[in-house]
């Protein structure tokens, strides 16, 4: 099968990201962050959220990104089509290399993905395929697992499905709650997903089939705590 390296770019072009999420935004904050201190060659051209006084909105504005509240429709859990169109069209419109989901809390089902082939990426708090979809450290404690941890992956159609890009475990402690637990997750997921993004924007990952290819270890440094039995 040949190997495919989806984004070569030129010396000229700089690597823009486009951020879309639900939440309070801290994986976007590291994200900014990274790119402003240089540590990732991409600037954050846009970032949009489906939750008008989310989090997210407020860390972009604060640093001077364009930030964007778009109505997601109709649907509970996915954006309808005109809503899956605005997002696109913001996309486009901000011209976007990568799509990136930081706690975005809805299914895209259509055009986007299309449009963006390989190019929307996603953070998913447990080691998958294990413990898939809503709050999983809460799924991974319920389960008596001692180990889960931080998956960066492609997005496809499916909950949690796409190409496994990056992994990172997190031992689960004894006495840990959820909140404890989602902690530590979250502090992983602030050191993984930039250095994944600064990955794509120096050209260095190249999928495979299902297989992603990092041409270069990433660049981060994690603290492995002792496994636990
Ligand atoms: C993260 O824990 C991520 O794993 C999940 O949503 C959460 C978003 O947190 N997909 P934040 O908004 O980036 O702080």
């Amino acid at each position: 099968m040949e190997t495919k390296r989806i984004w070569p770019m030129s010396n000229q072009h700089i690597f823009r990201l486009g951020i879309l999420g639900s939440g309070k935004g801290s994986n976007a904050a590291a994200i900014a962050d990274a790119c402003a201190a240089g540590t990732i060659p991409a600037r954050v051209a846009i970032v949009l959220s489906d939750v008008e006084n989310a989090g997210i909105l407020a860390q972009a504005r604060e640093r001077g990104i364009p930030a964007r509240y778009i109505a997601p429709g109709k649907f509970r859990t996915k954006l309808d089509e005109p809503a899956e169109a605005a997002f696109l069209e913001a996309l486009r419109a901000a011209e976007v290399d990568l799509v990136v989901l930081a706690g975005f809390m809805r299914i895209l089902k259509g055009e986007l993905l299309q449009a963006f082939a390989q190019k929307v990426v996603n953070i998913h708090p447990a080691l998958l395929p294990a413990f898939p979809g809503l709050e999983s450290w809460k799924q991974a404690l319920d389960w008596g697992a001692k180990l889960t941890g931080v998956t960066v992956h492609f997005v496809d159609q499916g909950i949690d499905t796409g190409a496994i890009i990056a992994q990172e475990p997190v031992p689960i402690l004894p006495g840990d709650t959820a909140e404890s637990l989602h902690g530590r997750i979250q502090e992983v997921e602030r050191k993984i997903y930039p250095a994944v993004v600064g990955a794509f924007a120096r050209s260095e990952v190249s999928v495979q089939g299902r297989q992603t290819i990092l041409t270069k270890p990433l660049n981060y440094q994690q603290e492995r705590a002792p496994a636990v039995s």
